[in-house]
């Protein structure tokens, strides 16, 4: 399928659902106040890939603050392509040095934006194209 449409509105905050699309996992998680914080708090300079890879910005190089890897206007909400950007292992949410997600395979750890922060995955987990068709469904693709 081209595109998915998924229902959020059981997605609790400090939860994640999975599903895929065009073969990849993707996740979407309701993130806590706590989370965005932590994801707020971390400075450009201290990013491995200080760029937002989010297929839904104008700018291919918009910098990869908390806000431009959330989603637009609401910013409890992350869309990302759960992939490793290493060799391509699924991470683990919740997990690692960085409250994020956890990629066993070698050790990548992710902050709670989906960003790289720490092992040798390369890049940002990528955010895919999304729209809110309603304020609980999302249509990814
Ligand atoms: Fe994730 Fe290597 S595939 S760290």
């Amino acid at each position: 399928l081209a595109s998915i449409e998924v229902d959020i509105s059981a997605i609790e905050p400090g939860q994640s659902i999975s599903m895929l699309w065009r073969g990849k996992p993707v996740t979407i998680r309701n993130r806590t106040p706590e989370e965005i914080e932590a994801g707020k708090a971390v400075k450009l300079e201290d990013l491995k890939d200080p760029i937002a890879r989010n297929a839904n910005l104008p700018d291919a190089e918009a910098p990869a603050t908390d806000e431009n890897r959330a989603a637009n206007g609401k910013e409890n909400i992350l869309v990302m392509v759960s992939v490793c950007t290493h060799l391509g292992c699924i991470p683990l949410g919740q997990q690692g040095d960085f409250g994020g997600w956890f990629c066993p395979c070698h050790g990548s750890h992710y902050d709670t934006a989906g960003r790289i922060r720490k092992g040798p995955a390369p890049q940002n987990l990528p955010v895919p194209v999304y729209s809110f068709l309603s304020d609980t469904k999302v249509r990814i693709g």
